[in-house]
């Protein structure tokens, strides 16, 4: 099954219960990942990781450091999304590697320019990152016949012990896919357009 872009936006839902018999076919998550890595990143630093979690052991012991929801050991695939904080500056020549020398040249000293000595700058670009990676795995899975769901609702302290994050990653969020159990229940509410489009100026 495959849906168009605005379908598997509209029919996407936070997925709560996850039929945790489900096993994903290998195939499936490298789909899945393999067209996140296309959506675009500042400077094209892909500073995004994503850690699947395959250990059953480890998913309990981070089940029990996220409020104990259950869709962290339910889920057929659980997503941690990390942002390498210095990708940056880690060979950046092979983010242009496909571009002409002059371009790559230019591009590896721009990048340089642009993140060093700026931490905060560094960091906001690796929630942009991933923000943008979580919303297309979502939308991917959901076109696949898949179910899934955000997750920030744990420690991240606690899952980066877990995870051995190294130094110079920061966590960002969680994206749970897997086979949906349960019909999601009614829809919070979407704001209008009317209140959330500004025009010009605030
Ligand atoms: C960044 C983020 C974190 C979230 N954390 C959790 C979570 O820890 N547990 C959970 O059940 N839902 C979580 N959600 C799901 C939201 O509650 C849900 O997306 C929102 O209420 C809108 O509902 P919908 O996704 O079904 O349209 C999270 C969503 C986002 C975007």
């Amino acid at each position: 099954m495959t849906l168009d872009v605005s379908s598997a936006i509209l029919q996407r839902r936070a997925t709560k219960h996850f039929d945790a018999a489900h096993i994903m076919p290998e195939k499936d998550l490298e789909t899945i990942l393999g067209l996140a890595r296309r959506m675009p990143t500042a400077f094209n630093i892909q500073n995004w990781r994503f850690v699947a979690l395959k250990d059953p052991e480890l998913r309990k012991q981070v089940r029990a450091v996220s409020w104990d929801q259950a869709q962290v050991t339910d889920a057929s695939a659980l997503i941690v999304l990390c942002a390498d904080i210095k990708a940056w500056e880690k060979s950046p020549e092979r983010y242009w590697e496909n571009a002409p020398d002059a371009v790559r040249e230019y591009m590896v000293g721009a990048i340089d320019q642009y993140y060093r000595g700026r931490e905060q700058v560094q960091r906001d670009e690796g929630m942009r990152s991933c923000g943008m990676a979580a919303a297309a795995i979502m939308l991917v899975a959901e076109s696949m016949g898949y179910g899934t769901c955000p997750m920030d609702g744990f420690d991240f302290d606690a899952v980066g012990k877990l995870i051995n994050l190294p130094e110079d990653h920061e966590i960002v969020m969680f994206v749970a896919i897997g086979k949906a159990a349960s019909a999601p229940k009614p829809s919070g509410a979407a704001l209008p357009v009317s209140e959330i489009m500004i025009e010009n100026r605030f």
